[in-house]
């Protein structure tokens, strides 16, 4: 495609794509682009699109196999690929509802599957005017500013994480199906980034304790960790407008979104979730 134009955005985390059309179908030399673009700056935003869901989808599928959510109330019946997360009542009016608390919380997404989801590819169809912003921090800026002696020491530790923790934390309990569906899984708190060969803090909201460690003592780490990856050298915070697309590397990023009036701001997204592939520890 002529005139795509990469923007970084916050030193080499995160980059914007401008000269991109969604609508049509992209040539392989932009796919291979983006991809490679996506791969050595975790986050890819591309603003002013007008994307249908099997333009979503397909864009999405550059990048690998799309995966289907557990939680089957955000299904889309048409595209099982795309989760909708809306705040729309049936009288068409926001309903005072948040659709997802869970997203509130720093995480990165589906770390508790053994095998978690390598990207999220998020769409604004409708957003509030005030908050309702994705905060992103980089885990492998975070991991690279560490002391040398705890690069080495955290390298060893691994981490129990739970989406039935998670999920009560943000106010919904699973029902044992699901619970049964989706047992702890064990992940290291290190990992390595394939496409960069870097090393990135794999941890967030699913994360409960680092195994090895007294409770109070992990849950302590877990705390100071987070606070370190969280501090705003490490953060890009995106801003959205209607028509936006941000994806984002759940391998080297967590994120979280920030509060927004729900009985006024209508907030309607979908996403796309595409498959990992193993875990590999630094
Ligand atoms: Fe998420």
């Amino acid at each position: 495609m002529p005139g795509l134009d990469l923007k970084p955005l916050k030193g080499d985390f995160g980059v914007e794509a401008l000269g991109v059309d969604l609508s049509r179908p992209l040539d392989q030399t932009t796919r291979d682009r983006l991809r490679d673009a996506f791969g050595r700056h975790r986050i890819l935003v591309i603003r002013g699109q007008t994307l249908s869901p099997a333009a979503h989808i397909d864009f999405s599928r550059s990048f690998g196999e799309l995966e289907v959510h557990v939680l089957n109330e955000y299904h889309k019946a048409a595209h099982p690929e795309i989760f909708e997360l809306s705040n729309i009542g049936p009288d068409g009016k926001p309903n005072a509802v948040h659709p997802d608390r869970g997203t509130l919380f720093w995480h990165t997404d589906a770390s508790w599957q053994e095998t978690p989801a390598l990207a999220t590819i998020l769409y604004g169809e409708q957003v509030p005017l005030n908050g309702g912003h994705t905060m992103f921090a980089d885990m492998i800026g975070a991991y690279e500013a560490l002391a040398p002696a705890e690069q080495v020491r955290f390298s060893t530790f691994r981490v129990r994480h739970d989406l039935s923790i998670s999920r009560l934390k943000a106010g919904y309990e699973m029902t044992e199906a699901q619970k049964k569906e989706r047992p702890p899984v064990v992940q290291p708190l290190v990992r390595r980034h394939p496409p960069t060969g870097r090393n990135a803090i794999y941890l967030g909201s699913h994360g409960q304790e680092i195994l090895g460690l007294p409770p109070l003592e992990s849950l302590g780490l877990i705390e100071r960790i987070m606070n370190h990856a969280t501090e705003p050298r490490f953060i890009y915070e995106h801003v959205w407008q209607a028509g936006d697309l941000v994806m984002w590397d759940n391998r080297a990023t967590v994120h979280r979104g920030t509060e927004y009036d729900t009985a006024a701001e209508p907030r309607v997204v979908r996403r796309t979730v595409i498959k990992g592939e193993p875990v590999i520890a630094a």
